[in-house]
């Protein structure tokens, strides 16, 4: 047991939202050539892009000679017949399944009454060693508390709603003089506020979310007025990370529009309105050709810096908030569809990969490379984050709202309520998340963190080695990997829950349960609490001394509402930020101006 304290001080991630370790081993070659910019990008992916289209017109052409190709894998993928059956209702009316539902509820009681039993107000808790920490020597701010509150209002937690409710009241205070983290601030503690204000119309909320809103703004006060990924709290002034050169996150910097957005709604205050449109409008002007966007941006001159392209760290929620922009503002601000629809066809034409063995559907990453005489190339790395398999309920999400020819479509859609695009966008996305959740076919039934897809230049020899993914450096007589840790995070329940609200099909439901199953047996402390795994092909488990914070705001959240009554929360109301905050989508009378 004294390794589990050891394993504590070694591998608690600090950001663990936007940071994996592995991407910091990635940090320093980029470092290199970032001064080159994006122009050298922007050739290099000319080419790229020449050898994509080439290979397009090969496959339209071979659709148009036989056109039941297309037709067969997508009808198989809908799961019935095109345009057969005529769904007259739009709303599925799915019942709760009572008892799944409540033993979620349980296990949300299990880890918050640990919680407040031993680190109550604390930053962050560890389940074994039974205590709390905050991110600074400061002080904390409210990081677990306000993180989960919305989820007890869910639930109907009640006794346990008052409690944290007080708390927030009596102790809740951001007058702390240290740095924070100005993305993981905004989703977690910022975002929670105005998801509890929105449940409950508590004033409270609101004036809580005001004070720290103000105190986040100064971050955007760079010559290109991208916020720095540091604020400092009590002293109101953004800081730059030191890592990274300065360097911003494009995921970090385009994921606060939601909370800055709906903060603006509620006070008629349209600062924070341009502080995050902004950014949004710089990310556009300097945007790649192809509508990918590279994970490094600079915040001096707002241009992308040569770096990875990829859906997973850095990345990921970039695409998640085009989509959810477009529809927070009711699906009025036509620029967010556009650089979506741009996004979602770079996606499709650059890192969509079927498994060359396997053909499963993944997501590839972009890596750039100097080649000996000093070019710039894109190497295809068939690495997929456990943080992409957002992306699958996501494309869903996109078909059947940005890529839809009427709103609301049926439950499932109707291929002929979907523009090409939209049936495109579903399908990948039905194959994601069925990808992801293949994933989790490994000794614990638990997802690794990395997984790597088979191709055949991976040098990947031996007896026993697997023909789809595999965890790389995992080795039966070696220590686990990182890749191989499981830490609790939600992103494959959260597709599953969109994908069984948009189409009512049970079996996302039975994966729910087996990922929850899965959770309880290797994951719950008896003495309460639940904590991360180090290997999830290893049974019995080594436990991580952690209990990370989208536990109680997103994993169990996204649990409890996949066997919830559809009638809570529905997704033609509510929009859901990267953190699991539901925020309802409003008529705010202004349309972006770019
Ligand atoms: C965390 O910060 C809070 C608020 O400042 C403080 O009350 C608490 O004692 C701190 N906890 C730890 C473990 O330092
Ligand atoms: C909060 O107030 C708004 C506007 O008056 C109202 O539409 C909404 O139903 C209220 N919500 C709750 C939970 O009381
Ligand atoms: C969103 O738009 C639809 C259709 O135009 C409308 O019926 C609905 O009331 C709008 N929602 C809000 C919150 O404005």
């Amino acid at each position: 047991m004294a390794s589990e304290a050891e394993l504590r001080k070694r591998n608690t991630p600090k950001s663990t939202k936007a940071d994996l370790k592995s991407d910091e081993k990635e940090q320093k070659p980029k470092a290199k050539v970032d001064a080159e910019g994006s122009r050298a990008q922007e050739s290099a992916f000319s080419s790229t892009a020449f050898i994509v289209l080439a290979v397009l017109v090969a496959a339209a052409v071979l659709v148009y000679l036989n056109p039941a190709v297309v037709t067969e894998t997508v009808s198989e993928f809908f799961g019935f017949e095109w345009d057969a059956a005529p769904v007259e209702s739009t709303r599925a009316g799915f019942v709760a399944d009572v008892e799944k539902r409540d033993a979620v509820k349980a296990a949300f009681r299990h880890a918050w009454l640990a919680y407040e039993r031993d680190a109550m107000g604390d930053d962050e808790y560890h389940p074994i060693s039974h205590e709390g920490t905050n991110l600074t020597e400061a002080g904390g701010i409210g990081y677990t508390v306000v993180d989960s509150i919305d989820t007890m209002l869910i639930m109907g937690l009640q006794d346990e709603y008052e409690r944290a409710r007080q708390w927030v009241a009596e102790k809740l205070t951001f007058e702390q003089d240290a740095n924070f983290n100005t993305f993981e601030t905004t989703i977690r503690v910022l975002g929670g506020l105005l998801s509890a204000y929105a449940l409950t119309n508590d004033s409270l909320y609101l004036d809580k979310a005001v004070d720290l809103g103000d105190r986040i703004m100064p971050a955007f006060d760079t010559p290109a007025r991208l916020p720095t990924s540091m604020v400092n709290l009590a002293k109101r002034q953004g800081v730059r990370a030191e890592d990274n050169k300065g360097l911003v996150s494009t995921a970090e910097i385009s994921t606060l529009q939601l909370e800055f957005r709906y903060l603006a709604y509620l006070t008629d205050n349209d600062e924070y309105w341009d502080a995050v449109e902004n950014v949004m409008r710089t990310i556009r002007s300097s945007s790649l050709t192809t509508g990918l966007a590279s994970i490094f941006m600079n915040p001096e001159d707002g241009r992308f810096v040569l770096s990875a392209i990829r859906l997973g760290s850095r990345g990921d929620s970039y695409y998640e908030y085009l989509l959810k922009q477009y529809l927070q503002t009711n699906l009025t601000e036509n620029v967010y569809q556009e650089m979506y629809n741009g996004a979602m066809d770079g996606v499709h034409g650059h890192l969509i990969k079927k498994g060359q063995y396997s053909g499963m559907t993944y997501t590839s990453e972009l890596i750039p490379e100097r080649n000996p005489r000093g070019e710039i190339q894109w190497r295809l790395m068939p690495k997929q984050d456990h943080l992409v398999c957002f992306f699958g309920g996501s494309l869903m999400l996109g078909a059947v709202t940005s890529g839809a020819v009427r709103h609301p479509v049926s439950i499932p859609p109707r291929p002929s309520e979907l523009t090409p695009r939209g049936k495109r966008d579903w399908q990948t996305g039905v194959e994601l998340i069925e990808t992801c959740v293949q994933t989790h076919d490994t000794a614990t039934g638990l997802a690794p963190e990395i997984v790597h897809f088979r191709i055949p230049s991976d040098n990947v020899v031996g007896s026993g080695v697997p023909q789809d993914w595999y965890i790389k450096g995992a080795e039966p007589w070696a220590p686990a990997p990182y890749d191989a840790r499981y830490i609790l995070r939600p992103e494959t329940v959260e597709s599953l829950f969109i994908a069984y609200r948009l189409t009512g099909d049970d079996k996302y439901r039975r994966y729910g349960w087996k990922i929850f199953q899965a959770i309880e047996t290797h994951c719950r402390i008896e003495s309460g609490g639940y904590a991360s795994i180090i290997n999830v092909d290893q049974v019995p488990v080594v436990h991580e001394d952690k209990m990370e914070t989208f536990l109680m705001s997103e994993t169990l959240k996204y649990l409890y509402l996949l066997f919830e009554d559809d009638s809570v929360l529905p997704l033609s109301e509510w929009v859901f930020n990267t953190e699991a905050h539901p925020l309802p989508i409003i008529n705010a009378g202004r349309k972006a101006n770019f």
